[in-house]
């Protein structure tokens, strides 16, 4: 798959530092030889048998567990899954010790997901095996982006010259944050919309992306509108006078989309909080690519397992 790649195959995936394009782009590719797989009666191919995946979720997650653990099986590895609350972290083992205990069972790789920043390269470093972040506090996701990057192309062929608007609370959003990231990187703009106590302008310098507190303003042009839940468990102050405040402007509904581009579709990375950050009707209806998304979760994650592993 990456016989023609000249930059250094990175390691881990912990964000998009050292993924070049044409190895992002061929890890796309690769997605949708994992889709067709998936589309087979028997869903199942021997590229990871013998090795050994461990899911380590210390934060709650349904469809990133879910589907990195399918993505894994799917490519007959054998899968053990770790649950914070379940484990002996809740004695008060520390990271490191934890990951000390898994390396020594032979783990051969590491899903990770964790509320603190930083804490896939601390397990990239702890075990000495590649690491896939899954999500870091309100860092990176760096899978959530690559499948909504490849929902992108998969609707328009490609992703140069195209502009996708993220709306709704991007500051708490690990989910923004590697879409602002990876899209650039592909060709692609990026426009960040929020109230402006739930936007960091920081974000403003990265190459590709501009910030605004319009909606309006955001979609217009846009090819894709993604809007983003209220992570209201990492708030610590009073962002929002209200939530119907809130849903009053920045909701993603009928209305907004209008004024996107003619073709626009509706992205929405999960959970989704109906009715406040977008409405039924486009989460629902001809415009919604979310279910695509979902789907596509699980063939961008064997792509990743894939390129990682072997
Ligand atoms: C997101 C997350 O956990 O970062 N969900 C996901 O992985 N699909 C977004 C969220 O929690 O709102």
């Amino acid at each position: 798959m990456t016989a023609s790649i000249t930059s250094a195959r990175p390691r881990h995936l912990l964000d998009f530092q050292g993924w070049s394009r044409e190895r992002l782009t061929a890890l796309l590719d690769n997605a949708d030889t994992m889709n067709q797989v998936l589309d087979r009666p028997v869903r199942k191919v021997p590229a990871l048998q013998g090795l050994t995946v461990c899911t380590a979720f210390f934060e709650n997650s349904t469809r990133t567990r879910v589907s990195f653990e399918l993505a894994a099986r799917r490519m007959s590895a054998d899968v053990v899954s770790f649950a914070a609350g379940a484990s002996s972290l809740s004695k008060g083992e520390s990271l490191r010790d934890t990951v000390e205990v898994l390396t020594a069972y032979k783990v051969d790789a590491y899903v990770v997901r964790h509320h603190a920043a930083g804490a896939a390269h601390l397990v990239a470093r702890y075990s000495g095996k590649p690491v896939v972040n899954a999500g870091d506090g309100r860092r990176a996701h760096p899978t959530q982006a690559l499948l909504d990057a490849y929902t992108v192309r998969q609707e328009f062929g490609t992703l140069e010259g195209l502009t996708v608007a993220i709306v709704g609370d991007v500051r708490h959003s690990r989910v923004a944050r590697s879409n602002a990231e990876l899209l650039p990187k592909l060709g692609a703009r990026v426009v960040l919309c929020g109230p402006a106590t739930l936007l960091p302008e920081g974000l403003a310098h990265l190459p590709g992306v501009t910030l605004t507190t319009d909606p309006r303003e955001a979609v217009r042009g846009a090819h894709a509108v993604m809007a983003l839940r209220l992570q209201q468990e990492r708030m610590d102050a009073g962002y929002l006078a209200s939530l119907q405040e809130y849903a009053d402007t920045y909701q993603v509904n009928e209305s907004l989309m209008r004024e996107a581009e003619s073709g626009a579709i509706a992205l929405h990375p999960g959970p989704m909080n109906r009715d406040v950050e977008i409405s039924s009707d486009v989460a629902d209806g001809p415009r919604s690519r979310i279910v695509r998304q979902v789907e596509n979760g699980q063939a961008v994650r064997m792509s990743v397992l894939y390129h990682l592993l072997v």
